[in-house]
Formats: C-alpha cells, structure tokens, sequence
C-alpha cells in the first residue's frame, strides 16, 4: 500500500547493487529529494526510476531518504497519479524478486505527493522536512529540488526554494534544471541572472542528458587512455572531418506548441551536439575530475570557432509538420511555419590543431532510423590499386555509437586499420562476436569494439552524479552563454530561411544528403521542392540617397555586394598602385562585411592591403570594447595578412590612455601620411550612428573645427568616453568611401537624414563628402523600410 507521509530510517544492505559511487567526500545522513512537476512525463519515463536506483544504491552507505513528488495539482487528485508511476518502477537486473519487492515497498513508504503552488506550499515543506528530521533525530545531509517544469517557472520556483526551503546546519542545496534554458544568448542571460538571484552557481545543476550518456561520458577518459595513439593522429594533418550526427524517426506531433519555438537547432544542436563537439575538440585536460579545468578547456573551444555563416547551414522540414502545426496551434490552412526539424550545420575551429577540418553537426525528425554517433573519419594517403578489400583501403575511423542504429547498443569502435584501443574501465568490455552488421561503411568485424557491461540509462548516471555532487556533467552558466553566443547569430540569420521539405522516414532518399564545398555546405540535390512567396525579393536595388549613390538590399545580400565591391577596389588599386590602403570602423555593423571577407573572400589581395582604423576607443587594443580587437578577431585573425601591414591606433603610449601630450593623433597622422600617397586612402568604410555620428565625430563638437588634421582625439558622449578619430580632411580625402546602415532601429535616422541639409555640427555624417572621391551608401531594407 502507498503510504504517504511516512518515513522511515532504512539501513537495508543492498547486496551486489551496480555500479559503486565515486562520491565525493560528503557526510553521510539524510537527503531529501523533491521532483517539482513529480507527475509529468518526464518523471514518470526517467525520474522516478532514477532515484529509485539511486536509493536502491546509496541506503547501504548509510543515507536516509524521502522523497516527494511535488505539483500544482491538489494532493487527492495527483497522489493516486504518483502511485500508478512509482509501482511501475523496476529493479536493477541484479537484485533478486524478493528483495526488489522489499525495496520497492520502501521507496514507496519513503514518498509522497505534495502540492506545490504558494509560498505557503514551500514553507510547509520544509516545515515537514524539519520536523521529521527532528522526531527521527536525523543530521541532515542535504536537499535536493528537481525542476522538472517549463522554463517559465525556474526563477519563481528557485525564488520560493531560497526563501523557504534552504537547509540549515551545513546541509547542501542542490538545485536541478532541464532544458530549455533560454532560446537565445538574451534570453539565457537574463534567466541565467534571474536564477543566480536567488540560487548559487555551484548549487545549480543544468542537465545535458547528453553528459550521461555511457559513451559520451566516456570521450574524454577515451582520449586520454589512448593518448599514445591519439596524440600523432588527433589533428587536422589527419582528420578528414568529424561528423556528430543524430538521427530521429519520431516526429514532433504532441509537442508543437514547444517545439514550433525552439526548432531542432535549439532543441539538440545548441546542447547536445555542441557538448559532444566541445568534449570531442577540447584540449584533454591534465586532470578529468577537475570540473574547473574541463569547463576551461570546454570554453577555449568557444572562444577558436569561427562565427558560423548562414552558408554554413541548411535546414529541412518534414512535410507533415505544417498540417500538425495548424492543428495543435489552431491555425487556418494556409498558415505556414519555418522552423525547421532538420539541420546541417558545419563549423570550423580556428586553431593550429583543427584548423579547416569541417565538423558537421546534424540531426533531424522523422529520418529513417534512429541512430545517434560521432564519428572521427581520418584521411587515407593510401592509393590501393589493386585489393581494395584489404584493410588498409578501407575507411579510417572512430565511432563514438551513442545508441540504436542497427548495432542497437552503445560502443565505441576503432577500424582495425588505425589501433587497437586501450580497455582500462572494468564497466565496459571488448565485443568479439561480431554479428552480420555495418556500421557507416564498415562491417564491424573491421572494427575494436568496445561496450559497457551493463547499459545505463543517461538520467540514472547524472542523478548519481548529483547525488555525489559532481559537477563535470552539468552545463556551467559560462558554458551555455558560450554556446548560445555561438548559436544566436546563426539563428537570427535563419530566421527568414525557407526549410526543404522532406517527406519522412526511408523516402527522404537523398534528399538532405550535403556537401561540403569550400567553407559552405549546401545540399546535394538541387531541387527546389518548394516555391513560396516569402522568399524572393532579395535583389539589390542602386538609386540615390542624399544625392550620392545608394545601394540597399537584405541584410546579407547587402553585405555580400560591400565585400564584392571592396575586393574590385582592392583588386584595381594593387593593378595601378601595387598597394591598396583600407580603413576600417568599428561598431557591430561591420562584424558581418568581416565574417564575409573572412570566410569567403579567398582570393583577396592581403598580401598587399594595408589596414588602417578610421577610429578607435581610448581602451587597450586587448580589450573587448577596442575595434582594432573586433576587427582582429573577426578579420585580421582569419586571412593571410602580414603584419607589417597593419596599423592599429596608437591610443596607449606611456602606459596611459589618449593623453594629449603623447601625441597619438600626431603620429597616427605621420604613419598615414608616410605610408599612404597623398594620405588618400583607396576605400574608407564608415558607419553611422543613432545620433548621426561616423566615425568618431559626434554631434555638438565641433567636428568642423580639427582644420588639416588628419587624426584627433575626441570625446563622445558614450562611453568610452575618449576616441581617436580620422577627421573629415581625412576621410574626404579617401577615393572612396561606402557608409553602412543597418536594421530597423536605424530607420528613424535614415529618414531624418533623407531630408535634412548639410550641417556636420548637428548631423555629423552629412559632412563627409569626398572631394575628389565617391560615396556610395549602402542601407539594408530594415534601415531603408523600417
Ligand atoms: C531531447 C530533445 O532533449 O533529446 C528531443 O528535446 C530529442 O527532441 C531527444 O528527441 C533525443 O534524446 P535521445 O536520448 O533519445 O537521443
């Protein structure tokens, strides 16, 4: 019987149980364990289960428990619901029937259900908590809150657990969250500091279910036992590429509400497929339990990807989903959604060690199988011309099998022609019976196999870990803002972005097969499957703006034809002069023109371009507000440009920051006027800002006033207050120069600008006007329309 309330001191000896703890040091004593949304769906296909093996394991070490299923239900309504869950729950394989029976009446006595809606709710909890604590003379080990809620509901949540539900004495708090945490950087931010309002970073446990994968949480002990063979071959000499790749055959129908927000990229690219790539690309860290060093190494990875491009994804959707999406959004006919269930996205890491190895992260909905790998596929230098069935032709590869497939269990396999992997964990065994199938290519009998002994579901293996307060599997707040900084531009730039469709299971055919070609992926076929009227009208349009030229378009196709005309000027000068002599602003808006000349523009003539700041703010060129660093890390860091070449601003000199009497602007000035013919500079890139300013020349000062100088300080009324600035001599000196606006916050400007007269005190950018030069505005459809 399910008796509610009830706690009892249990000191059964689970004999045999799976799997040891690898706790760390805490005082044994007794835990409670709260599941907020105790009778969702989650909790009742894992969570229960979970903790159930989780006491089955830890009561011989002497911890007490009780557990409650908490909820907004009212008690008599959701307890029956609780009971029919945690009767369903099953034994470890190794615990005899008796004993289980035991086991499971226990865990019953120990729980309970408990509406959780007020404030009040919360205090009584703990009220409850204490009190038995008390009667039963217990010392309290620690409490743990499962947040198995929608997203919406954490920082309320986590506000009511730290005001009511803190334990006393020494006794930890943990605090478990499931994704989603955020859809974008902005909104993970502000949950992330909604949540550290009321919780602390190291009491917050943010689930990947990924991290609890067997073989994913094998990688990196993987890596390490087999540093030996890894080390000469784990790098771009030898990689071909890295394929983490999952594979769905259900479809979202149920779910839409949801999932029509997230879409697949944000539902496993953003977390899942990310955490496999960061453990699979990081720098093997000198200690695997340090949580400190693995998230620092995780980070760095971050930090060496390059920003991905909208050519470096394509998105799919299956052909069903637009009629599930009427239906469960209660939408009419003729309504259509974007978001896509299918993504191929491939990324590059800008370091000496990946540095153009592609690594493609894919997964999609409604495939034709469920399957979920990374793969390592090495290059093959070996030209067989004869017996191309002998194991040195054969493809070179390491298959991390996360599960499913037609192998239908985890494993990592290692092809025969590469080594013969390192076995050091007596949880996993090598296969050597080797059934008749084949894994991407290769009949396993070419390959070691490796599996754990006994198959763990992820859930089990990350409650243990919190239990034991490992923090290793878990998403640290840098680490999900790391991943979302990478993922909101991609995201953004999607937005608008028709999906193909595929029609589901074993006839999408080749229909989402890619190709890598460049830096780019698109996909293999080029059928169009589906014409709409959402997508066309991205042509450029020329006319006129302010009497000069204007060229506007879509934002990327906008970017694209600046890069194009930069590159023929580049071109053109180097042909007449032999040099070519760019200047460059800061701000965000340029970011986009970079990553294009970055990634795409491979036949630019660097080598003979010279890079010049139009302005720069007064803070180290280390710092992150610095355009001269903005521009490093988005160009410069990218393409073959000799260094001598480049010619930051001089803003720190004497170990400060723009003072006048250095003489910064002076030698900036006699920089450009030894270097660049006549100081006209070939191409001048400027932008313009809310209040008009360009370059560094802001309203209300004066920006007449700098006579025949060619660089000032300046002050402007942001900060960084102090600015370094090329002057209107020198920007109308240029041969030519391209003013970029962009988005719709800039439209209110763009129609100020469209009809006042020329007054560079008031309006700063109506004073450049090259004498002898062009200017050619080029205005994006949001600043151009609104
Ligand atoms: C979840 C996603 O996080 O992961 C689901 O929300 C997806 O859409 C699931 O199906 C995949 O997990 P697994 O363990 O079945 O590969």
């Amino acid at each position: 019987m399910f008796v509610s309330a009830f706690l009892l001191l249990v000191t059964l000896c689970a004999q045999g149980g799976y799997g040891e703890e690898r706790d760390e040091a805490q005082r044994p004593g007794h835990v409670s364990v709260v599941i907020v949304g105790g009778t969702g769906d989650l909790a009742k296909k894992y969570l229960w289960q979970g903790f159930f093996e989780l006491y089955v394991n830890q009561v011989k070490n002497g911890y007490t428990f009780s557990f409650y299923g908490g909820g907004l239900s009212p008690a008599d309504k959701a307890t029956p619901v609780l009971f029919e869950i945690l009767k369903a729950l099953s034994c470890p394989k190794d615990v005899s029937q008796e004993r289980c029976a035991l086991l499971k009446e226990q865990f019953l006595r120990l729980s309970q259900y408990r509406q959780l809606q007020s404030v009040e709710d919360y205090q009584d909890l703990a009220k409850q908590i204490e009190k038995e604590l008390q009667q039963e003379g217990m010392t309290e080990a620690g409490r743990l809150f499962y947040l198995s809620v929608p997203a919406f509901a954490y920082a309320d949540i986590a506000d009511k657990i730290n005001s009511s539900c803190r334990p006393t004495s020494g006794a930890w708090l943990r605090v478990v969250l499931e994704k989603p945490f955020g859809h974008d950087f902005r909104s993970a931010q502000v949950l992330a500091s909604q949540l550290g309002n009321s919780l602390k970073d190291e009491e917050m446990y943010r689930i990947d279910h990924y991290l609890g994968k067997q073989v994913v949480s094998r990688i990196l002990p993987f890596r390490e036992e087999n540093k030996k063979f890894l080390d000469p071959i784990w790098n771009r000499h030898h990689i071909e590429r890295v394929e983490i790749v999952l594979k769905e055959t259900l479809d979202v129908k149920g779910r839409i509400p949801f999932y029509d927000q997230y879409g697949v990229v944000r539902d496993v690219l953003q977390n899942h497929l990310t955490e496999v790539m960061t453990l699979l690309t990081m720098s093997l860290p000198m200690n695997l339990s340090s949580n400190e060093e693995v998230l620092r190494n995780k980070l760095q990875v971050f930090r060496s990807l390059l920003p991905v491009g909208k050519n470096q994804a394509v998105v799919g959707q299956y052909q069903a989903y637009k009629t599930e999406v009427q239906q469960e959004l209660n939408k009419t006919k003729d309504h259509i959604s974007i978001t896509p269930t299918f993504a191929a996205v491939l990324m590059y890491i800008d370091d000496a060690q990946y540095e153009d190895v592609p690594i493609l992260l894919i997964s999609g909905k409604m495939l034709d199988e469920r399957m979920g790998y990374a793969r390592i596929l090495f290059k093959n230098d070996i030209f067989c011309l004869q017996n191309h069935n002998s194991v040195h032709c054969k493809p070179k590869q390491i298959v991390f099998h996360f599960g499913h497939g037609s192998l239908k269990y985890p494993a990592i396999l290692v092809s025969k022609n590469l080594f013969k992997p390192i076995l050091m964990d007596s949880e996993w065994k090598e296969v050597t019976e080797h059934k008749d199938v084949d894994v991407l290519g290769l009949p396993l009998s070419d390959y070691f196999v490796q599996m754990p002994i006994v198959q763990r579901e992820a859930y089990y293996e990350l409650i243990s870990h919190i239990f034991a307060g490992r923090k290793n599997s878990f998403i640290s707040t840098e680490n999900l803002l790391a991943s979302w900084g990478l993922w909101t531009p991609l995201l953004s730039s999607l937005a608008s972005t028709f999906p193909r469709i595929y029609p589901g299971g074993a006839e999408n055919g080749d229909l989402l097969d890619v190709r890598i070609k460049g830096k780019d992926i698109s996909y293999h076929n080029e059928v169009v499957i589906i014409g709409n009227d959402q997508v066309g009208g991205f042509q450029v349009m020329q006319g006129k703006f302010r009497s000069s030229d204007m060229v506007s378009a879509w934002t990327e196709e906008l970017v694209v034809r600046l890069a194009a005309d930069i590159q023929e000027a580049a071109e053109a000068a180097v042909r007449e002069a032999g040099v070519f002599h760019l200047a460059l602003s800061g701000g965000s808006s340029p970011l986009a023109l970079f990553q294009r000349l970055a990634l795409h523009h491979f036949s630019f003539p660097w080598r003979d371009t010279h890079v010049w700041m139009v302005d720069e703010r007064c803070v180290p060129l280390t710092d992150s507000e610095s355009n001269f660093r903005n521009l490093h890390d988005h160009l410069l860091h990218h393409v073959r440009i000799p260094y001598y070449n480049i010619h930051p601003m001089p803003v720190q000199i004497n170990q400060r920051l723009c003072v006048e009497e250095d003489g910064g602007a002076l030698l900036y000035e006699k920089e450009v006027s030894k270097w660049v013919n006549g100081s006209s500079f070939h191409f001048v890139l400027l932008g313009v800002g809310y209040d008009s300013h360009t370059a560094s020349l802001f309203p209300g000062s004066k920006v007449d006033g700098h006579g025949e100088s060619l660089v000032a300080l300046t002050e402007s009324p942001v900060k960084p207050h102090q600015r370094m600035t090329l002057t209107f001599s020198a920007i109308n000196r240029a041969h030519r120069v391209a003013l970029l606006v962009m988005g719709k916050g800039k439209h209110e400007l763009i129609t100020q600008l469209s009809r006042v007269k020329d007054n560079p005190d008031k309006w700063p950018v109506t004073g450049v006007k090259p004498a002898n030069g062009r200017l050619v505005w080029y205005i994006d459809y949001d600043a151009l329309l609104g």
